[in-house]
């Protein structure tokens, strides 16, 4: 769907500018994991855009709290605009019975933010059964539950929609450590690609988008980044959301965040690293492997480097990143910035 919907205005019959996109007063939002984090981050900045907004969570207490902080801060205390539900996102039961209750108070849903998700970590052995169902069922059965109880209702309203999964970089360049989670990322990422694609040749009112964040102070991360001040590095959560919604606003479909730490360039440098090992037959995520380590951090200084020898021409920002099938850099695998640290080429690394 071409984005410039999201701004688009008609004028009513009394002549009043209407909103008619999926964005702006009057329209209906759904977020789940709205508690905390950036569920709440996207619950607050729609609402401050005049949205209905139906949140659901695992955590009720919570969600009441922050649903009545809401509530009294932007409706000025009216709780009709708001719907509050407890909803565990791996059961699709549960997600039914909130469409059911979000479409008999509202009527229609504009924005579809599949969100909720659980971060443990852990490896790809041991005994940690639980730990990989638990995070399929929320992480990847949340978001294949909440498509399939509410796309169908969309794509047959009369007003446009979009459905926002939030992803992660760990299910795109997979850094080892935690193969559950970067699983159930890297799933969300076909599915929403899957989703957009078809919607796209339904020519549907209705679009899909794969939502990134980078690296955000919010609870996910445990306790370290749950508590005390935001890390230098990280954005926060409402940082997060501002960059969404004009990245929405633009009609991308991947919607990467940077962060204090990590920015666009290296993000694609990295996400192109990554792709070009299947192109290249290296091994597996040979970013973290102990003889590509020094390759990765000299590619990623001269990636980064406007002025490295062997560059041609000037490259700006925003280049499509790219390795040849020799395993030499095109020109555009380069992009602008100045010379960076590289941190984390080692053999573990925290998450992206
Ligand atoms: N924080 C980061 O740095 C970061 C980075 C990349 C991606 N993400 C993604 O962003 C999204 C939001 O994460 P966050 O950082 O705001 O985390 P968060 O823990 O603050 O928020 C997640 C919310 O989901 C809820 N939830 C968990 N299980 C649920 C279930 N079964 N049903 C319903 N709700 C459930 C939690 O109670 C919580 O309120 C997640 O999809 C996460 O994977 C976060």
């Amino acid at each position: 769907m071409p984005f410039s919907t999201i701004q688009r205005q008609i004028i009513d019959e009394q002549g009043q500018a209407v909103s008619f996109g999926p964005i702006g007063p009057g329209r209906v939002a759904v977020v789940t994991g709205a508690a905390s984090g950036i569920g709440l981050a996207a619950a607050q900045v729609l609402a401050r855009q005049g949205m209905k907004l139906a949140l659901c969570d695992i955590n009720l207490e919570l969600l009441e709290r922050v649903g009545k902080e809401i509530v009294d801060d932007v409706f000025a205390g009216d709780s009709s605009s708001v719907i509050l539900m407890k909803v565990d996102v791996s059961k699709f039961e549960e997600m039914v019975a909130f469409r059911e209750k979000v479409l008999d108070q509202f009527g229609e849903v504009n924005v579809l933010m599949l969100n909720a998700a659980v971060f443990v970590g852990g490896g790809t052995f041991a005994d940690n059964l639980p730990v990989w169902r638990k995070m399929i069922d929320v992480n990847l059965f949340g978001v294949i539950n909440g498509t399939q109880a509410f796309v169908p209702f969309l794509q047959n309203q009369e007003n446009d929609s979009v459905v926002i999964v939030t992803g992660s970089k760990q299910g795109i360049t997979g850094p080892p450590g935690n193969a559950a989670y970067n699983v159930s990322k890297a799933a969300v990422k076909m599915l929403t690609e899957q989703l957009a694609c078809e919607l796209r040749e339904a020519h549907s009112n209705c679009s899909a988008h794969l939502f990134v964040p980078g690296w955000v102070h919010t609870g996910a991360g445990g306790p370290e980044s749950a508590a005390g001040e935001k890390p230098a590095g990280a954005w926060t959560a409402k940082e997060t959301v501002a960059y969404m919604l004009e990245k929405l606003e633009k009609g991308d479909f991947y919607i990467v965040c940077p962060d204090n730490e990590t920015s666009e360039d290296m993000d694609k440098l990295r996400m192109a690293w990554g792709a070009s090992d299947l192109l290249l037959n290296r091994p597996a995520l040979s970013r973290w492997h102990p003889e590509y380590k020094r390759k990765f951090e000299e590619y990623m200084r001269e990636g980064l480097n406007p002025a490295a020898p062997g560059r041609s021409r000037s490259r700006g920002r925003g280049g499509d990143g790219y390795l040849t099938p020799s395993g030499e850099r095109a020109d555009s695998a380069y992009f602008g910035g100045a010379e960076v640290e590289i941190r984390d080429g080692g053999r573990r690394t925290p998450a992206e």
